[in-house]
């Protein structure tokens, strides 16, 4: 089959880590027979620099037009003081905001042979880690009206978190469904016991879940728990729906606790089969053009692009596997190092992944 992918590599590591999965893909399409078009596009702070705009026009317009979109990572310290809306960031969130991509999917997974490179004790571990965060992307406080100025002769800034009851409904299925194919179990995140966007979350989930999806067991989990539970019995959660802002949080946290944020990937999608796919950690300006970043989480992305977008389960799994083996055989990036393990750069861990496929 013939795909179209954007490619939009952005700053810091981007370009590094996207060649790892670009390479990945390559691999893919010889071993399985596919074509896959790729449309490199700028996005973030290159973009800036550029076109004078995070998101282009061009960018938008492609992406809307392909089949999906793979993304590396935006910012850095050259673009740090910019306005709000000029920031490499805002590139990602209009993108984010124009595909209408709702639904972030965010699995947090402890890899067999890496549990060396968590930082909790064994015991809270050694049955193992999949939490799976549904974060909401498209509303919240990310979203909201942003006022700054001066009152009282005082300066002062506002953010707004507001939340419909739609908005909240369709990312509640998502978890719904995802929870039906697992434990059945789902974890509401909220800060009910303060916030009145929390409180409608609480009732709207509550609500959908018992109307549709009658079997699952739902549990709500105050945001400020959730982060203590996280590191104390992270074995407990399962699937976790949770609003825009308690999400990215909860989802660095999460990832830490299976050894690095390099090792997680993400999904974006909205109503349609075009998503877009990341690695959840960001830019890292400090390591960038070092070859020493982790390019497993954007390698990761682009193999859940294949099964989530593309319906290619097999080739899916065949990059997992592929990983798996590399970590069985003791190769690590820097973020990943241990005692007795392999250190290789970015490059080199691509590589040694994309021959094991
Ligand atoms: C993430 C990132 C983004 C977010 C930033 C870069 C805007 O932290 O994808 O988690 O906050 O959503
Ligand atoms: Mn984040």
């Amino acid at each position: 089959m013939n795909y179209n992918i954007a490619v939009l590599k952005g700053d810091g590591i981007g370009p590094e880590i996207c060649a790892g999965a670009v390479l990945t893909l390559e691999k893919i399409a010889k071993k399985f027979g596919h074509k896959f078009n790729l449309n490199y596009l700028p996005v973030g702070g290159c973009a800036i620099d550029e076109y004078g705009s995070p998101l282009p026009e061009k960018t938008v317009k492609a992406c809307l037009e392909c089949d999906s979109v793979l993304l590396g990572a935006v910012g850095g310290y050259k673009w740090d003081n910019l306005p709000a809306d000029k920031r490499p960031e805002k590139g990602l969130l209009e993108l984010r905001k124009v595909m209408n991509l709702y639904s972030n999917i965010r699995p947090a997974k402890l890899w067999k042979n890496l549990a060396d490179a968590s930082p909790l004790k064994h015991e809270l571990i050694k049955n193992g880690i999949e939490i799976i965060i549904v974060r909401e992307l498209t509303g919240g406080i990310y979203f909201g009206e942003r006022k700054s100025g001066f009152e009282n002769c005082a300066e002062y800034a506002s953010d707004t978190e507001k939340y419909s009851v739609r908005e909240i409904e369709r990312i509640t299925k998502t978890a719904c469904e995802l929870a039906m194919k697992r434990s059945k179990k789902l974890v509401s995140v909220d800060k009910a016991n303060v916030l009145e966007t929390s409180r409608l979350w609480r009732k709207t989930v509550h609500d959908y879940c018992e109307k549709h999806y009658p079997e699952i067991e739902l549990t709500d989990v105050l945001v400020d728990n959730m982060a203590m539970q996280i590191v104390k019995d992270p074995a407990q959660f399962d699937v976790v729906v949770t609003s825009n802002l308690f999400g990215d949080i909860l989802s660095d946290e999460a990832a830490q606790i299976t050894g690095s944020i390099g090792m997680l990937a993400s999904s974006s999608l909205g109503e349609t089969k075009c998503g877009l796919y990341e690695p959840i950690h960001g830019s890292a300006p400090d390591i960038a053009g070092k070859d020493i970043a982790n390019p497993i989480a954007t390698i990761l992305a682009a193999a859940m692009m294949l099964r989530d977008s593309f319906n290619l389960t097999e080739e899916y799994s065949a990059i997992e596997n592929a990983i798996q083996k590399v970590l069985d055989e003791n190769y690590r990036t820097a973020d990943i190092m241990g005692k007795g393990k392999i250190k290789v750069g970015c490059k080199k861990m691509a590589e040694l992944i994309a021959n094991r496929i």
